[in-house]
């Protein structure tokens, strides 16, 4: 039997008896490329933590790279929403990095091998030249690309990102969405994300979440299928689709 990187079976979560999400049904292919879009509170977050193990469904079953989600953690690469940093803490660009290695699995860190990983990593988001800077001295979307170089660090199998761009400059969104295109030849990616616009062209599938998820394959994006996808559905998105899908979205 093929085991995808994930698969949820029909998995129901609450908070103290709320219901989160219902019925949730989701199976992403090695190698694919699916963003997760929804309003505040629909349980994007909420899910990618069921993902990582750190929560348990009331309902239903995860196999994550075909294991129990808590023994695949050292598989996966994680951007955290809001990272919940000190920003006080007193620890360089360069060791927040290195410390994506402890999730690779080994014992110690800070081989040669480790250092080309950091070095890579933080290359990828341009952000080497910052090694030495204190974390807590870097702007709101330097730190953010630091973040996303920790989970690349570790060369995990599957990365999940909870609003990687949320603070990060237009051509720096541009430059992270790049390197997520690259990478993902590589290994398979969650986004969640606010970016309508701009992710079209990137990813492979949408999945809208409010609570349930909805999906459904279409061949193309029009104006049509967006407005529905605002209403929650989820379209396939064809390769090569101009950057322009919200074109036609009105804000009123
Ligand atoms: N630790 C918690 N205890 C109780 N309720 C929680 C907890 N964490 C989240 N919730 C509630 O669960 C629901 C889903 O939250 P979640 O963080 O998954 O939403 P989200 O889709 O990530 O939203 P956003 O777009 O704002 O990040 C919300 O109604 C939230 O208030
Ligand atoms: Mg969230």
């Amino acid at each position: 039997m093929i085991q995808h990187p994930i698969e949820i079976n029909d998995v129901s979560f609450s908070y103290n008896g709320t219901d989160v999400l219902r019925g949730v049904n989701l199976t992403v292919r090695s190698g694919e490329f699916l963003a997760i879009i929804g309003p505040n509170g629909g349980g994007k977050t909420t899910l990618l933590k069921i993902i990582l193990g750190l929560l348990k469904p009331s309902r239903g079953e995860v196999k994550i790279l075909g294991k129990p989600p808590a023994s695949a953690r050292h598989l996966i690469g994680y951007v955290p929403q809001h990272s919940a940093y000190d920003r006080q803490f007193p620890i360089t660009v360069w060791n927040t990095v290195l410390m994506g290695r402890l999730g690779s699995g080994k014992p110690d860190i800070g081989d040669s091998g480790d250092e080309e990983s950091v070095a890579s990593a933080l290359r990828a988001v341009d952000m080497l030249s910052f090694r030495a800077r204190q974390i807590g001295q870097l702007s709101e979307g330097q730190r953010q690309r630091v973040f996303v170089a920790r989970a690349l660090a570790s060369k995990p199998r599957l990365l999940l990102m909870d609003e990687p761009t949320a603070s990060v400059d237009i051509v720096m969104q541009a430059g992270i969405y790049e390197l997520l295109k690259e990478i993902k030849k590589e290994l398979t990616i969650v986004l969640v994300t606010h970016d309508i616009g701009v992710i079209a062209s990137y990813v492979d599938k949408i999945a809208c979440l409010s609570g349930e998820i909805f999906y459904h394959d279409s061949k193309e994006i029009t104006p049509e299928s967006v407005e529905k996808m605002y209403g929650c559905p989820v379209e396939l998105i064809a390769h090569g689709v101009p950057h322009r899908v919200m074109g036609e979205h009105r804000h009123d």
